[in-house]
C-alpha cells in the first residue's frame, strides 16, 4: 500500500545569523565556517515560536494537498522538542489547525523525517488512515551553547511539512538506530528535585565532531546502497538525493563514494545550516515548489543524527 505526496510546505524564522555576526560573538570567521561545513548563513527564532514556523509549513502544505483538517487521520511531529514538554508540537498543531485526530512527536533526532516516514507507512499499510500531515521541525538554537565556537557555527532553526496519502511511491525506506551518547548528546535538564543528587550537567548540544563526521557518511553509504538494492535500481536511475544537511564536506565525501552526479545532489546547508528533522523536507519543499521535481521522479532522502539515529528512503514523486 505505501504512502504518496500529495503537499509540502516550508518555513523559518525571518532573523537571519550570518557568518560575520556570529564572528563577532565567538573566535570565529567567514572562512572558517564556510570552507569546513559550507555554512553561510542560518535562521534563528527571535520572535517566533516554533509552533508559528511549523504552522507556516504545515499551512501551506495543506493548502497545496487540498486536504482538509478534518479529513486528517494522524499529526506526527519528528522533533527533538517542541516549544513546551507538554503538550506535544503535534498536538498544538492539531489544535490550531482545527483539526480532530491523533497527534504525537517522536524523537529521532536528524534522522525524525525518515522515521515519521516510516511510521506513517506502516499506518497505511494497516489501513489505519487515509490522510496524515508530518511536521518536522526543530529551534537548535535552544540547545546550543552560543560560547562553543565548535557547535554554534553549525546549527538553525526551521520547519517542513509534508501531507501523504494512501498510495504506492514509497518504494523501499530503512532506519536504523545505534545508542550512543558519547558521540552526541544534549543532556535532559535534572529539574529542581530535592531528593536527587545526581548532579546537573547544563543541557547544552556537545558533540564529537570527526566521529560524528565518519558515522555520518558511513550510514549514508550503507543506508542509501541498501534501499536501491532493495528495489533493484542503481544510483544513476535517481533524480535527486536529499541528504541530512549538516556539513558540506559529510555529503560531498558520500556523493562521491556512491558515485553521484552533482545535478543529483540537493544541497541547502550554505542557506540554512543544519536545521534537524528540518532539513529533508525543508528543501523537498522548495524542489517541489520550484518544479524541480515532477511527478515521477525518483527521489532519494538519507538522514543521520542523534541517538545514533539514521534512514533512507526511495520514493516517487
Ligand atoms: N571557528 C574556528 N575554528 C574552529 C571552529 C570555529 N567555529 N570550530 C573548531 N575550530 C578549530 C578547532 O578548535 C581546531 O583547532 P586546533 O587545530 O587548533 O585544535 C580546528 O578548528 C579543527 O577542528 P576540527 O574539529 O578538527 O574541525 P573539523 O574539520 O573536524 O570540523 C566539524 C568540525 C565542522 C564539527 C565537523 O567535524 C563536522 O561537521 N562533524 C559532523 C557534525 C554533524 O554532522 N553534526 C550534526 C549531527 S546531527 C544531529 O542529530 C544534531
Amino acid at each position: 500500500m505505501s504512502l504518496k505526496i500529495l503537499g509540502a510546505g516550508k518555513a523559518h524564522p525571518s532573523f537571519s545569523l550570518s557568518n560575520s555576526i556570529l564572528s563577532g560573538m565567538v573566535d570565529t570567521s567567514d572562512q572558517w565556517i564556510s570552507t569546513r561545513t559550507g555554512i553561510r548563513r542560518r535562521f534563528i527564532n527571535t520572535t517566533e515560536t516554533l509552533l508559528d514556523i511549523c504552522m507556516a509549513a504545515a499551512t501551506a502544505a495543506m493548502e497545496i494537498s487540498g486536504v482538509k483538517p478534518r479529513d486528517l487521520d494522524l499529526i506526527i511531529c519528528p522533533t527533538i522538542q517542541g516549544d513546551n514538554i507538554i503538550p506535544a508540537l503535534s498536538c498544538e498543531i492539531q489544535r490550531e489547525l482545527g483539526a480532530s485526530c491523533p497527534a504525537f512527536d517522536i524523537n529521532a533526532a536528524c534522522t525524525g523525517f525518515v522515521y515519521a516516514l516510516d511510521v506513517a507507512k506502516s499506518y497505511f499499510d494497516a489501513g489505519r488512515a487515509n490522510y496524515m500531515l508530518i511536521v518536522a521541525a526543530d529551534q537548535m538554537s535552544k540547545f546550543i551553547n552560543w560560547q562553543d565556537r565548535e557547535t554554534c557555527v553549525l546549527f538553525g532553526d526551521g520547519a517542513g511539512a509534508v501531507v501523504l496519502a494512501k498510495g504506492s511511491n514509497l518504494k523501499a525506506i530503512k532506519i536504523t538506530a545505534k545508542g550512543d551518547s558519547s558521540l552526541l548528546a544534549i543532556p535532559g535538564s535534572t529539574g529542581n528535585s530535592p531528593f536527587w543528587q545526581g548532579g546537573s550537567p547544563p543541557s547544552y548540544l556537545h558533540m564529537k565532531g570527526k566521529e560524528v563526521f565518519k558515522f555520518a557518511v558511513n550510514s549514508m553509504c550503507r543506508d542509501i546502497t541498501d534501499v536501491l538494492e532493495e528495489v533493484g535500481m542503481d544510483i544513476g536511475d535517481v533524480a535527486k538525493v536529499i541528504p541530512h544537511q549538516a556539513n558540506i564536506r559529510i555529503i560531498q565525501s558520500a556523493a562521491e563514494k556512491l558515485g553521484l552526479r552533482d545535478d543529483q545532489l540537493v544541497t541547502g546547508v550554505d542557506r540554512y545550516g543544519n536545521t534537524s528533522s528540518a532539513s529533508i523536507p525543508i528543501l523537498l519543499g522548495e524542489l517541489l515548489e520550484s518544479g524541480e521535481l515532477k511527478e515521477g521522479d525518483i527521489v532519494v532522502l538519507s538522514a543521520f543524527g542523534g541517538g545514533l539515529t539514521s534512514g533512507a528512503c526511495i520514493m516517487e514523486i
